[in-house]
């Protein structure tokens, strides 16, 4: 593969991409892909000191302009320092989050301006859109069930996680929106199944994805 290719998982609280992004990973390593697994906000060592501040919500105070600006340069130095350079050598980037998940979460449910959110998104990501978005889509309440029964006893949920589920539900009909304004690039997984269904779902979507690619000849 002269270039690499570029997946990115997006979605709810508790829909399992964590899970089904190991998965992938062990499947696309089986058949001698170079595979880089990487998550947002972080990914990189500035991404990563900038995660904290954003989960832990001490920016919240200072409103989701500052979220979003916070987000994109955590975005910003994780596209610089790990994704373009992996996607130049030729590798597979599977990426938990990335920028559907600023649009929605700032964008949709923070209520910020569609033409600020796009102008940082573009400074953000610098050309680089992901190939494929794999949404996997869950009923809020289900999915903050799960989310709640893997964290432990001792943690709070975080920033995000604490909201009411109908923020979860508007950030849910938003992934949706976005996957039908680019179905050239969106695909919803239904996530409500069980997790080999995904699974299987998942990997028909980027094996057929990786095909096209190589039958295209694009990039
Ligand atoms: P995390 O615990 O990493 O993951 P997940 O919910 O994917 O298992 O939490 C990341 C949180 O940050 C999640 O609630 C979504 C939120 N987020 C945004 O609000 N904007 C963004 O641009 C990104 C990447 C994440």
């Amino acid at each position: 593969m002269a270039k690499g290719f570029f997946i990115t998982f997006e979605g709810g609280e508790g829909a399992g991409k964590s899970t089904q992004i190991e998965l992938l990973a062990a499947k696309l390593r089986a058949k001698k892909y170079a595979i880089l697994v990487t998550r947002e906000p972080g990914g990189s060592p500035g991404a990563e000191a900038v995660r904290h501040v954003l989960l832990s919500g001490a920016a919240e105070p200072f409103g989701p302009k500052m979220e979003a600006l916070l987000f994109a340069a955590a975005r910003s130095d994780h596209v610089e320092q790990v994704i373009r350079p992996a996607i130049e050598r030729g590798a597979i980037v599977l990426c938990d989050r990335f920028i559907d998940s600023s649009r929605v979460y700032q964008g949709v449910t923070g209520g910020l301006d569609p033409a600020f959110m796009e102008v940082v998104e573009q400074v953000s990501i610098n050309g680089m859109v992901p190939d494929m978005t794999l949404i996997l889509d869950i009923d809020p309440a289900e999915g903050l069930k799960r989310a709640a029964v893997r964290r432990s006893p001792n943690d709070a949920p975080d920033r995000f996680e604490k909201e009411t589920v109908s923020i979860h539900q508007q950030r849910r009909e938003a992934f949706l929106a976005i996957a039908a304004s680019e179905p050239q690039r969106c695909v919803v997984i239904d996530a409500s199944r069980s997790p080999s269904e995904v699974e299987d779902a998942i990997t028909t979507a980027v094996f057929g994805g990786l095909e096209a690619r190589m039958t295209a000849g694009i990039k």
